[in-house]
C-alpha cells in the first residue's frame, strides 16, 4: 500500500445544483482535517452558494473566471489544475458531468478537468429523473471508462419533493471517499477501495417473497417486504451495472431503469432467473417459498361438511442453488441471503455450503430484530473466509456498502 499523501490538497469544483451547500460542510470537514482546498465555482453554482462563504471557509482564493487576467497572472488555469492531488466535483451536476464526458473545454471547471492529469471524484447531485436518463447514465459509463471515480448519488428526498436515486452524497461520505483517494496514489489500489465500477457487468437480483396458491382466491407468502433486494438494485445500477430485478409481488416501484421481470410464484421466479442468465453476479435476496401446494385446487375451496382442507405441501425448486451449481454459465460470484431467528452464523455458514454459492448474506429476522418490512438491516456477511458483522445500517446503506463490497470481490478475481 503506497504512503499516504503528506499535506494534501484538494481541487474542488462547486456546480449549480442545491447541493452545493453541503459543499461548505465538505470543505470544513477537509479543512479540519487539514487539506487545503482551492475551490472552482461555476457561473450556476455561484447561484446557489457565494464565492464569499467558499473563500471564508477554504481560507483560500475562489476562482470562477477561465478568462481572468489576474487569475492567470497568479496561477494559470493549468498549474491550478497540476497542484491538486485529487479533483472533486460536489455537486457534480448533470451539465458538468455531460461535459466532462465530451471533453468540453468552455469554462473554468470543463477546462481544468480536461488540463488535469490527476484523479477525480464526482459526487453526482441531481433530480431522479435526471439522473436515471439515458443520457445522464450514458455519460456516467464514459467517464467511468475514462477513469473517473464517484461517491453516490444517494436514494432519498429531493429538493423538488420528488424521491430517488440522485440525491448527492453526505459531506461525511464524500469526505471518506477523499480520504481513501488520498490515500491510494496507485489507481489499483483506489479502484479496489472506491469500486463502484460495475460498469458493462451484470446483476440479476431476485426480491421479494413468492406467492404460492392453494386456489384461485389464496396463496401461501411470507413477510418479505422486497425492501432490501429493491435497494441492492438501485445501488447495483448506480455503480453502473446492468440490473435484471426479478420480484415476487411486494407494493414497491421498480427502479426506473432497471430491467424488471415481476412473478408470482418460485417456479415462475426459476424460469425468469433461467430467462435473464447469463450474469456477472446473482444475488439472491428474494424470500422465494421452500414449499408450495402439491395440487392447487382450479376452484376456489369451499367450506364444507368435511372439515378443513389437508393440504399437502411439495418442495419448490432452490433457485439459490440451481443457480450455484451449473455447470454452464455459472455467475463468477453467487450470493444468497439467509434469514434466520436463531444462530445466524453457523446456519448462515452450513447454507453456504450447502448452497454451494460464495457469499452468504444473513439477516436476523427474529421479530424482534424488525428487519422484515422495516428499514434497517444488520448483515453478516459469510464467504469462504470469514465472518464479517456490518453495523446496523439502513437497508439502503447497507446495498451500496454490499454492492461495493461484491464489486471489489469481482474485480480481484477478474
Ligand atoms: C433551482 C435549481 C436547482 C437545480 N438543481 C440542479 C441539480 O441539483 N443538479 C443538476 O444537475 N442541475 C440542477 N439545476 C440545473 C443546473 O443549474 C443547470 O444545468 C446549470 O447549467 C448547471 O451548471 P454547472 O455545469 O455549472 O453545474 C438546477 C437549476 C435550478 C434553477
Amino acid at each position: 500500500m503506497a504512503e499516504p499523501i503528506k499535506n494534501p490538497s484538494i481541487l474542488l469544483i462547486v456546480g449549480g445544483g442545491i447541493a452545493a451547500y453541503k459543499s461548505l460542510e465538505l470543505i470544513r470537514l477537509l479543512r479540519a482535517a487539514e487539506v487545503e482546498v482551492r475551490v472552482v465555482l461555476t457561473k450556476a453554482g455561484a447561484q446557489f452558494v457565494t464565492p464569499l462563504s467558499l473563500a471564508s471557509l477554504s481560507g483560500n482564493k475562489v476562482y470562477e473566471d477561465l478568462f481572468s487576467l489576474t487569475d492567470e497572472t497568479e496561477m494559470g488555469h493549468i498549474e491550478l489544475s497540476r497542484q491538486a492531488d485529487l479533483v472533486v466535483m460536489a455537486p457534480a451536476t448533470a451539465d458538468l458531468l455531460a461535459k466532462a464526458a465530451q471533453g468540453h473545454a468552455n469554462d473554468l471547471a470543463s477546462t481544468l478537468l480536461l488540463a488535469s492529469d490527476k484523479t477525480a471524484l464526482a459526487a453526482p447531485a441531481m433530480n431522479w429523473r435526471m439522473f436515471t436518463h439515458p443520457a445522464t447514465q450514458r455519460n456516467l459509463a464514459r467517464l467511468r471508462t475514462d477513469g473517473m471515480f464517484f461517491i453516490g448519488p444517494n436514494d432519498g428526498a429531493m429538493a423538488c419533493g420528488e424521491f430517488g436515486p440522485g440525491r448527492m452524497a453526505e459531506p461525511v461520505e464524500i469526505f471518506d471517499a477523499i480520504q481513501t483517494a488520498l490515500n491510494r496514489t496507485k489507481r489499483t489500489d483506489l479502484h479496489d477501495e472506491l469500486c463502484q465500477d460495475l460498469a458493462g457487468r451484470k446483476m440479476i437480483i431476485t426480491a421479494g417473497p413468492t406467492h404460492e396458491p392453494i386456489d384461485p382466491v389464496r396463496y401461501l407468502a411470507n413477510r418479505s417486504s422486497g425492501k432490501q433486494g429493491y435497494a441492492i438494485a438501485r445501488a447495483a445500477q448506480a455503480a453502473g451495472a446492468e440490473v435484471v430485478l426479478i420480484s415476487g409481488p411486494v407494493s414497491l416501484v421498480a427502479p426506473p431503469g432497471v430491467g424488471f421481470v415481476g412473478v408470482e410464484t418460485a417456479r415462475e421466479m426459476a424460469a425468469a432467473v433461467e430467462v435473464a442468465l447469463p450474469c456477472d453476479i446473482f444475488i439472491a435476496a428474494a424470500a422465494v417459498a421452500d414449499w408450495r401446494v402439491e395440487a392447487d385446487s382450479d376452484q376456489k375451496i369451499k367450506k364444507g361438511s368435511e372439515g378443513p382442507p389437508l393440504l399437502r405441501l411439495t418442495e419448490n425448486p432452490d433457485i439459490l442453488a440451481g443457480v450455484a451449481r451449473r455447470v454452464e454459465n455459472r455467475p463468477p460470484l453467487v450470493v444468497g441471503f439467509a434469514a434466520e431467528t436463531e444462530n445466524l452464523i453457523e446456519h448462515a455458514r452450513q447454507k453456504r455450503m450447502r448452497k454451494g454459492c460464495d457469499v452468504i448474506v444473513a439477516n436476523d429476522v427474529s421479530p424482534a430484530a424488525g428487519v422484515m418490512g422495516g428499514d434497517d438491516n444488520t448483515m453478516v456477511i459469510v464467504d469462504a473466509e470469514s465472518e464479517t458483522v456490518w453495523p446496523k445500517l439502513s437497508k439502503e446503506d447497507a446495498a451500496r456498502r454490499l454492492v461495493a463490497h461484491l464489486g471489489r470481490i469481482l474485480a480481484k478475481r477478474s
